[in-house]
């Protein structure tokens, strides 16, 4: 029997609605989180800021479980997200990221440096992912995950990683921006980012086996940048990595969420191996529906435009009508289409769970 620390012998959340959702058992409503719910747009999370860095947040267990909780507290969502960054794994791999003012800086960017710098940087960075154990900021991450399960044991806990292309592109430009020098790298130098790309992918491995062991529940990948492939080029080259993650994901059978932020083509991506399919707000829900497996589960997809800028009356009217979509589809966790902005009103988000917790519909069977 593989050890199984105390705080997970008895998981509360294995009933949580999300996981049930993420199971295909049948439920009355949809569960609801939102993508950076824990964030500048809560009231406690600038009250905490004020005091402390983002880092300081990022890498103190104790704060970073207070704050992955602040919108269970605040907004009422059925599903805490880790309090981490993508980026994260950039730091395990050597680089420096500082989350600065105007959005996080990575350092050295691989678009300033040599191509034997480059070289010698990622022999480097594929050293420290052959390293036994654990990197030690994985470990301050790890620790916080243990602090949430036994903190909100009932509450199903979402670990995450970005997906090697995303990160890669921070990783090349050294921020974020319109990315064209890691595009123009990608295309001129295809092997060598993909060796980046696959060290990234297996750091991402390492890191999501960590997360499981210490107790999330269920594991978002976020592609956010996918839209700036092409489908047939984003198959080619970046879903084989995907895929290496998803199979060995499911192997531990935890439930995985892909999130291919404005990607073409999303009815052909490997759904078998994925728990849900993220969908952001340029897609039309119902239509995707229609070309899917009639139980495939989807996450999203408001627009995060309307709880920043509807009036409330309006945006009530809006959910109500957009929660419809739950009767055609009964595999469905409410979320928005990306992150929320920062300056959203906290009652609109709070409107918006309050909305999905008001539902209540026969549950579907699992047949259904
Ligand atoms: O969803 C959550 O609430 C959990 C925490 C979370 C953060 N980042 C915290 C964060 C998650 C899931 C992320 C993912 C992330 N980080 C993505 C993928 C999702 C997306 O938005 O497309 C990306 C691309 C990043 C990289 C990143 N981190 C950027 C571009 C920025 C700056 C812009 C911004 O949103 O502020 C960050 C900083 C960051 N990550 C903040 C938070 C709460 C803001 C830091 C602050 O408080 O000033």
């Amino acid at each position: 029997m593989p050890f199984k620390p105390a705080h997970l012998a008895n998981n509360s959340a294995k009933n949580s609605l999300f996981l049930r959702t993420l199971r295909h058992e049948p439920v009355t409503r949809p569960p609801v989180w939102f993508m950076r719910q824990a964030g500048r747009a809560l009231r406690s999370y600038r009250q905490l800021k004020e005091k402390h860095s983002f880092q300081e947040l990022l890498y103190t267990p104790e704060l970073a479980c207070q704050v992955t909780l602040l919108p269970i507290k605040d907004l009422g969502v059925d599903v805490a997200i880790l309090f981490s960054d993508i980026l994260v794994v950039l730091e395990a791999m050597g680089f420096k990221v500082n989350f600065g003012k105007n959005g996080p800086e990575v350092s050295p960017a691989l678009k300033d440096l040599s191509s034997s710098q480059r070289a010698n940087l990622l022999a480097q960075s594929i050293e420290y992912l052959n390293t036994a154990g654990y990197p030690e900021n994985f470990k301050a991450v790890f620790k916080t995950i243990s602090l949430v399960k036994e903190k909100s044991p009932e509450v199903p806990l979402l670990g995450f990683c970005g997906a090697p292309f995303t990160v890669f592109l921070y990783l090349f430009e050294g921020g974020s921006g319109l990315f064209t020098k890691a595009l123009d790298y990608l295309y001129k130098n295809s092997q060598q980012a993909l060796a980046w790309i696959d060290c990234i992918n297996k750091t991402s491995l390492k890191y999501a086996l960590g997360q499981k062991d210490h107790g999330v529940d269920a594991f978002q990948i976020f592609e956010s940048w996918a839209g700036l492939l092409p489908a047939d080029t984003y198959r080619l080259w970046i879903m084989p990595f995907i895929e290496e993650l998803s199979q060995r994901l499911n192997k531990e059978q935890l439930p995985l969420i892909f999130f291919p932020r404005l990607a073409a083509g999303l009815e052909s991506m490997p759904i078998s191996t994925l728990s849900a399919l993220g969908v952001d707000h340029q897609t039309d829900l119902a239509a995707l529906s229609k070309k899917l497996p009639a139980k495939t589960v989807l996450q999203g997809n408001i627009d995060p435009h309307l709880p920043l800028y509807l009036p409330s009356d309006i945006l009530e009217k809006y959910m109500q009508n957009y929660l419809k979509f739950f009767k055609i589809h009964p595999h469905w966790i409410v979320n928005l289409g990306h992150g929320v902005h920062p300056d959203t009103p906290e009652a609109n988000l709070k409107l918006i769970v309050d909305q999905v917790k008001a539902l209540s519909l026969p549950a579907h069977s699992s047949s259904s």
